[in-house]
């Protein structure tokens, strides 16, 4: 799935690792002009707590909602969200945060935060 190159070339996932991401996981993509703008893959659906592994939209789509879109349908599921974002990602933060989310701690190697937002919180 090239989106996922396309967004994360520092560690976009391989085919395999991506198969079975979607074999095990969840996903959704949104479509604009029928062209792919943006996704979400998620581990944990149908559990009490959902892990958002990839959330990106393609640069030409970016900040008119479309991110929104994308975690609102993960947030909808109504249970605990949590995801990592490297520090410093300040769109993304700031979407996370806007949501409800807290920073919840650090990843090992320090380079991302883990952030969660329960799910009672209401979305914004
Ligand atoms: C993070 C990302 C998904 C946001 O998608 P988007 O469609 O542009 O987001 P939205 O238009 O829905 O914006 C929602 C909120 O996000 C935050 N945000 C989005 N872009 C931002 C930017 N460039 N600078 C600061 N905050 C930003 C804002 O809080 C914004 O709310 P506002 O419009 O009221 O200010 C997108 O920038 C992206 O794909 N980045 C690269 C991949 C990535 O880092 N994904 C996150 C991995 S954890």
């Amino acid at each position: 799935m090239s989106i996922d190159y396309d967004l994360f070339p520092d560690n976009n996932f391989n085919e395999r690792t991506l198969h079975n991401q979607l074999t095990v996981g969840t996903g959704w993509l949104l479509h604009v002009d029928e062209k792919l703008a943006g996704y979400t893959l998620c581990s944990g659906v149908g559990t009490p707590l959902v892990d958002i592994l990839r959330l990106g939209v393609r640069e030409p789509y970016r900040q008119v909602g479309i991110g929104t879109v994308l975690l609102r349908v993960v947030l909808d599921l109504g249970v605990d969200v949590m995801l990592s974002v490297r520090k410093g990602n300040d769109p993304a933060i700031n979407l996370y945060l806007k949501h409800g989310f807290e920073i919840a701690g650090t990843m090992p190697q320090h380079y991302s935060w883990v952030m969660r937002r329960p799910a009672r919180k209401t979305s914004s």
